[in-house]
């Protein structure tokens, strides 16, 4: 791939970059053709990254499909599909690991402490590999693209990080891989997240602040049925520090929700 992708660049071609965990749905394939509009060659990467699962997550059951990603892929289209297998990612001697300081323990990372360094450590490892020139995440997660942001910016990194809007179901609910693991009745139960987002919008545009909003969503998610707030979060979009009052252009609301086992995360930025 590395070899490939240099080559590429000698005879002057522009590379970008979608990293995916596979799985397709729609807002992997609209993040692929914003991809596609902005390079001459489109690499998608394909792999469920083992690092970023803590030891009590769903590793061994996320949703895998790779004959239907290369079909739908071939449809962008995507030119290449990189699908590097476990050991050539990690092999045994493996030590190095890159770390966005305290932005990965925030939000998620409360109850997902070494997720983000295994995000920045293979994105960075793709990166190197795919060498691209720019790149496409989606804001569906916002912690990530900002954690990433930061990453390009701090290691100096020449790739043009591009954010995705997110993509949704017909009823609101942000699409994710991880949506199929709820009932129907979860599944019709979850459009509440976006619901309330939307309300919470309304509310802060009539001026209401912090508290009362928080509140607002607190009260909404707990009158669901099978909704369990994970957490809710005002940060700063360029600290992920708590705000105490919504900054206008700089704020992101965070919030993660359990419908059973499968938790699931959406986000408000005004
Ligand atoms: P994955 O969950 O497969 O998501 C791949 C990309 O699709 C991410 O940038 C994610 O934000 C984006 N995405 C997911 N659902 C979306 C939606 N409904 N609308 C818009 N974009 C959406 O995120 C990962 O994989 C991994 O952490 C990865 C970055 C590949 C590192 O392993």
């Amino acid at each position: 791939m590395q070899k490939a992708a240099l080559a590429e660049k000698k005879k002057g071609r522009r590379i970008a970059l979608v990293p995916t965990m596979g799985f397709f749905h729609e807002g992997h394939l609209s993040l692929m053709r914003e991809a596609r509009r902005r390079a001459d060659i489109l690499v998608v990467s394909n792999f469920v990254n083992p690092t970023q699962f803590g030891p009590k997550e769903d590793l061994a059951r996320y949703p895998r499909d790779f004959k239907r990603d290369c079909k739908l892929a071939e449809q962008i289209p995507v030119d290449i599909m990189f699908a590097p297998r476990n050991e050539d990612m990690y092999p045994t001697s493996f030590r190095t690991f890159v770390e966005v300081e305290g932005w990965g323990k925030v939000l998620c990372g409360m109850t997902r402490p070494t997720h983000f360094r295994g995000v920045t450590t293979i994105v960075l490892k793709l990166f190197n590999i795919v060498q691209p020139d720019v790149a496409v995440f989606g804001w569906k997660d916002a912690q990530q693209f900002l954690i990433l942001r930061r990453m390009v910016e701090d290691l100096n990194l020449p790739v043009e990080m591009v954010g995705g809007e997110i993509v949704r179901e017909k009823n609101g609910l942000a699409m994710s891989s991880r949506n199929k693991y709820l009932t129907n009745e979860e599944f019709e139960d979850a459009s509440v997240i976006n619901k309330t987002l939307k309300k919470a919008f309304v509310l802060i545009k009539e001026g209401a602040d912090i508290d009362a909003v928080r509140h607002f969503i607190i009260k909404s998610i707990s009158q669901t049925k099978y909704g369990k707030l994970d957490y809710v979060d005002f940060v700063s979009r360029s600290t992920l520090e708590p705000l105490e009052q919504i900054k206008k252009g700089d704020t992101l609301i965070a919030l993660a929700v359990f419908f059973g086992k499968t938790r699931l995360i959406d986000n408000l930025r005004v």
